[in-house]
């Protein structure tokens, strides 16, 4: 997701691509192998296992499926995936230390194929979760969905962040507002930053989510973060990691979707099924 972009002025209608029939396809075909990525990690996420291993086999996959992977090279990004767990918020560096039983990680891949991105997020489980723990990655799933089930052309940028925060919040848990959705495309983040607020009080002003109409043809994610605690985010100084200021718990699940005419179209859709956990029994 994008950071320092995310206050920058990107968010005019006009400066968002709107995609042909065949930019679609391209779509389709990157967002099915990122979601296929996604998938076949699956199974290894377990207690013990170090995310640098989880890491390797992502890069492999994305290689034999002729494919690239957008984050190395990436601002000097130098994984195939970003592991975030417990209470780091996004852009986890993959390392060597084991996940323990109870940890919960989000998975974050971006794949180039004929030069489309493929972005997608999921939660997933080491062992067996805490209550608390799974109770935030149930809401974040649904929030993420409450989100995109607002796309259709007419509807706003906005209404999806209103679905989001107003989802989360009912639950008592924050929205991260430091880092939002992206256009998504030919160009890993572009126009528009899709923020996942409506509003939030800022000082004594109040500050909205802009409420940029969207149209058929658009592309973007949606990718909510959202905290147990406050929505304050710090960053360690490995220039990346990004957690919660109060150390509190955090989730993150995220799509890449395009406006349809009467709706939305995701495309990175799990081909198994596994879109949230506890995959054994993903319904
Ligand atoms: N995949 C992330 C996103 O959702 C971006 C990761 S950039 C990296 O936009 F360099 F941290 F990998
Ligand atoms: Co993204
Ligand atoms: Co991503």
């Amino acid at each position: 997701m994008d950071n320092d972009s995310c206050t920058a002025d990107i968010d005019e209608v006009d400066d968002i691509k709107i995609h042909t029939e065949a930019d679609f396809e391209g779509m389709r075909v990157a967002g099915q192998i990122a979601a296929g990525c996604l998938d076949m990690l699956t199974e290894y996420v377990q207690p013990g296992v170090k995310t640098i291993d989880l890491d390797k086999r992502a890069y492999e996959y994305i290689l034999d499926h002729k494919a690239l992977p957008a984050t190395i090279g990436y601002r000097g990004y130098r994984h195939s995936t970003c592991i975030s767990t417990n209470h780091v918020i996004c852009h986890g560096i993959p390392g060597t230390k084991p996940l323990k039983n109870g940890d919960i990680a989000n998975i974050d891949v971006t794949v180039i194929v004929d030069g489309w991105h493929g972005d997608t997020s999921r939660m997933f489980y080491a062992g067996e979760p805490k209550v608390l723990a799974q109770r935030l990655v149930d809401t974040t799933f649904e929030a993420m969905w409450k989100g995109i089930k607002m796309v259709k052309p007419g509807a706003s940028l906005r209404d999806i962040g209103y679905a989001i925060q107003r989802h989360a919040e009912a639950a008592k848990f924050s929205v991260v507002r430091d880092f939002c959705g992206h256009g998504v495309g030919q160009v890993f983040h572009m126009a528009p930053n899709v923020v996942h607020y409506g509003e939030f009080a800022h000082g004594n002003h109040k500050h909205y989510a802009p409420d940029t109409k969207l149209k058929e043809g658009m592309f973007f994610t949606i990718e909510p973060m959202i905290n147990v605690g406050r929505p304050d985010v710090k960053m360690l100084k490995d220039g990346w990691t990004a957690v919660t200021r109060d150390k509190s718990l955090t989730a993150q699940f995220e799509h890449s979707l395009a406006v349809t005419k009467d709706g939305f179209e995701i495309f990175t859709a799990s081909p198994k099924g596994l879109d949230r956990p506890p995959y054994s029994s993903a319904s």
